[in-house]
């Protein structure tokens, strides 16, 4: 099968580079065509970002302070206290509860909740650990998150609740099961309070849909939460989740982690299970470049919970229990894809680059690296490579619609489906027509960078160009994936690690990618940045 699909491979290169030769004026106007496109955009969006800042003047709310201070206590510890019995699950499951019903209606990320099973499991978790026979140290071996709440992206399955994942024609339609990430967090105690917003289908970097509406950044309501995980990225961001799992297939995890101020983990291609996931779609692409992942409010977590989602067998093949010696990482990092046809990155970021580079050579010994990669075309070759995915979900198709005619229909406001979902779908059309295939480019980018990093290697890489731009502001900020979607197309571990706040006060946030299977050196310079960058930051 394996090999067959790599024949398939070679002769799609092979016939593909004898095309370009013979259409290669063909291929040089399809891409012209693009961008010319990307360049208007981007002037596009030095014109209307006035016209957004005007509008959203005065109207900037932010989330309470957090009074508990049990909100500010992290996973690996909640669990520990736990089982010390120094704090009951119910307490904490209680604080939680009381927070996120205080900022929702602020930032509107719940999709559905079960906080009265919640406090129910909560209450049996205490009942049974005063009674329990196991010492400490088996229990932390056996149920790692025993009592701890956790927080569910709505596309991951959380059985009982709500799967409509943004899409009206499923409005009302519940998971009939967990699915395997959401188990693997039940087994080890963990306790699920909600499931979370998303855009519909996942398929945007806002997460508004028709059924719950606009989710909206608790640093600033009137910027978005990001997206496809941007309710998980509002409620940790603003402290009224301390733990959740989110999705990445272009940035999902990374993009609502940086725009809210805390951690997430794209894990390695396929080391956690996508079962229960939706959208889902068969291809083998397609589960190479989704995937399930942590996101948390404070670094040590991303590691715990990423030993749970793989399981004991596999976090042994990761070394997630081995410590990392720094001294011995090589980092290499770049400010920007270098493309002169997109926006510039904020200065911000690019300075947070710069002083993470700074710190972890001369503060943790590790030798930072001269070299720079090709990453000008990432849109081009990586987009396509994305948007080859054969049989993705279609919605449309489904239901018999056009697009162009639902296009027409959603400028009256007469459509079913979201603009969001809409402007994804005119993208992947974008890609087919005017994008050439550069499966050949794709796999020397993905060689040269994987070999380059080996397994003592990380990239530091903006997550995004900018930090959180306003409602609906996504249509201008086109190439804001370039810098995600390299870890998903490579199949590579990225950590988006949150550096402070911009002049705004929105969070500024860079990610950490390493080779294949190197997801503990992503994870642990995460941690490392967290001492010196100060980690998530209470919004004010
Ligand atoms: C976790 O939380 C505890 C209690 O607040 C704190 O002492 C500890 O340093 C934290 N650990 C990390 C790695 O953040």
């Amino acid at each position: 099968m394996k090999n067959q699909m790599d024949t398939n491979d070679r002769r799609n290169g092979l016939c593909q580079n004898k095309t370009l030769e013979l259409l290669g004026i063909h291929y040089i106007m399809m891409d012209f065509f693009f961008s010319i496109l990307i360049a208007f955009m981007t002037f596009l969006r030095f014109l209307t970002h006035p016209i957004y800042v005007w509008f959203a003047q005065g109207k900037k709310k932010s989330v309470p302070p957090i009074t508990n201070d049990i909100l500010r206590i992290n996973a690996t510890e909640l669990a520990a206290k736990i089982r010390k019995k120094q704090l009951s699950s119910v307490e904490i499951c209680q604080a939680y509860i009381d927070r996120i019903k205080q900022v929702n209606p602020i930032i509107n990320a719940v999709v559905e909740d079960r906080f009265q099973q919640a406090l129910k499991e909560a209450k049996t978790v205490d009942d049974y650990l005063t009674k329990c026979a196991l010492n400490e140290e088996d229990l932390e071996k056996i149920k790692p998150l025993l009592g701890v709440p956790v927080t569910i992206k709505e596309s991951c399955s959380l059985q009982g609740l709500s799967y409509a994942v943004g899409m009206l024609n499923r409005c009302g339609y519940k998971a009939e099961s967990d699915g395997e990430a959401v188990a693997r967090l039940k087994t080890s105690g963990a306790i699920p309070l909600l499931v979370s917003n998303t855009p519909e289908m996942c398929c945007c970097l806002e997460s508004s849909n028709f059924i719950t509406g606009y989710t909206n950044n608790p640093y600033d309501t009137t910027c978005t939460s990001g997206g496809s995980s941007g309710g998980e990225g509002a409620l940790l961001g603003a402290g009224a989740s301390v733990i959740g799992i989110g999705s990445d297939i272009a940035g999902s995890i990374r993009i609502p982690a940086l725009y809210n101020g805390i951690f997430g983990h794209k894990p390695t291609a396929r080391i956690v299970s996508l079962k229960g996931h939706f959208p889902y779609c068969y291809d083998e692409k397609f589960k190479s470049c989704l995937v399930i992942g942590p996101m948390s409010r404070y670094a040590k977590d991303l590691k715990l919970m990423l030993k749970i989602l793989v399981g004991d067998k596999q976090a042994t093949q990761l070394k997630l229990n081995q410590k990392v010696d720094l001294n011995k990482i090589n980092v290499f990092f770049m400010e920007g894809t270098d493309s002169i046809l997109e926006t510039r990155v904020q200065s911000e970021i690019k300075a947070a680059v710069q002083d993470a580079v700074k710190y972890l050579s001369s503060q943790c010994g590790v030798k930072v690296k001269d070299h720079k990669f090709e990453l000008k075309y990432t849109l081009n070759c990586c987009g396509k490579h994305i948007f080859n995915i054969k049989d993705l979900p279609d919605p449309l198709k489904g239901e018999n619609d056009n697009i162009f005619t639902e296009i027409i229909k959603t400028l009256f406001g007469q459509s079913r489906y979201t603009p969001n979902l809409l402007h994804y779908l005119l993208v992947n059309k974008i890609y087919d027509l005017f994008v050439s295939d550069r499966t050949m480019e794709f796999a020397q980018l993905k060689k040269t960078f994987i070999d380059s990093l080996g397994d003592n290697g990380v990239f530091i890489y903006p997550s995004a160009y900018t930090t959180a731009g306003k409602h609906n502001q996504f249509y201008f900020l086109t190439t804001t994936a370039a810098y995600t979607i390299l870890a998903n197309t490579f199949g590579c571990p990225s950590t988006s690690v949150p550096c402070g706040l911009d002049k705004n006060g929105l969070p500024v946030g860079i990610q950490i990618m390493a080779a294949p299977n190197q997801d503990r050196l992503c994870l642990a310079v995460a941690e490392e940045l967290e001492k010196h960058f100060g980690g998530w930051v209470p919004p004010k």
